[in-house]
């Protein structure tokens, strides 16, 4: 495995292992990562590896995507472990490049993906998804990736970064991978850290709520999206730490409201998306509720 700091080299060391692949077409898969790697990061890793034949990871704390008093300066970093994560999932060439070399000077150029961006955690992080798709368009354009693996536990960023590579015509295919658990059902991320145990095991709330919500779906499914909030929103106040930033349910991947009155069976499939505080940490969960298809037999 090769660690890289500078664009410069991580383009000629991934213009060299494709010369050394005999093969007609390599492809390159790209994982891009804010560090402090953990299970959910492994398996974006281990999909890039089953799939491509370069693997390139990135790790870049990236401040344009922070608000001024969110956690650009605390946010968890641990290259060393990072480093022994990625080379355990057999991740060609690491890049790990500084604040200096991503944005030299000042960006006067940012990437806004309009309908998609200002609810959720648009609403509650202003700015946040332009800095999220002008570093993701950055690298894109470093790496060239064929194929870009992302978790679904930022289900809305996976959305925003498809309709990016879509509108913009960005020949990469991006991969959502599913959210990765806890064996208790907490969804692996890289603020658990910041978690107390109390915090922590309050924080259980959430998926707790999402499989409520599986459940009555599958139990009621004329079940109206008002009742279904409602019950999700009962079990995470259950909770007696837990400050509510947003419990929302929306269409999928288009992320449009929908009707309070509304019944699933009327709907195609939405995502039940949450933003919940214990104590100073902010975690997001999510669950989608496909639509099961009907097949009739004649
Ligand atoms: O999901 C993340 O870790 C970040 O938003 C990303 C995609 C690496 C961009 O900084």
């Amino acid at each position: 495995m090769i660690t890289v700091r500078t664009i410069q080299e991580l383009r000629s060391q991934i213009a060299g292992m494709k010369k050394q692949i005999s093969k007609p077409e390599v492809t390159v898969g790209f994982v891009p990562t804010m560090g402090y790697l953990h299970e959910g990061h492994a398996s974006l890793m281990k999909q890039a590896r089953n799939k491509t034949d370069i693997v390139v990871l990135s790790i870049f704390v990236n401040p344009i995507q922070f608000g001024p008093n969110e956690d650009f300066e605390s946010y968890p970093r641990d290259e060393k472990r990072d480093l022994a994560v990625a080379e355990k999932e057999g991740v060609d060439i690491v890049f790990i490049p500084s604040v200096k070399e991503m944005y030299p000077q000042p960006t006067k150029t940012t990437i806004k993906v309009a309908g998609l961006t200002e609810r959720l955690c648009g609403a509650s992080r202003p700015g946040h998804f332009d800095g999220v798709t002008t570093v993701v368009a950055k690298l894109f354009n470093i790496v060239q990736p064929d194929f870009a693996f992302f978790g679904m536990k930022d289900a809305q960023q996976v959305a925003v970064l498809s309709q990016m590579v879509a509108d913009l015509n960005m020949p990469v295919t991006i991969v959502p991978c599913p959210i990765m658990r806890e064996d208790d059902g907490l969804a692996l991320s890289s603020r658990n850290v910041y978690l107390s145990s109390e915090e922590r095991s309050q924080a259980l709330c959430l998926s707790r709520s999402l499989s409520l919500a599986e459940k009555a779906s599958k139990e009621r499914p004329d079940i109206t999206i008002g009742e279904l909030r409602s019950l999700v929103t009962a079990e995470i106040k259950k909770s007696p730490v837990a400050v509510i930033d947003y419990v929302e349910i929306l269409t999928f991947p288009g992320l449009q409201p929908v009707h309070e009155e509304q019944k699933l069976t009327d709907l195609e499939d939405v995502i039940v998306a949450l933003a919940v505080k214990f104590g100073k940490t902010r975690l997001i969960d999510n669950h989608r509720l496909q639509k099961v298809k009907v097949v009739s037999h004649v």
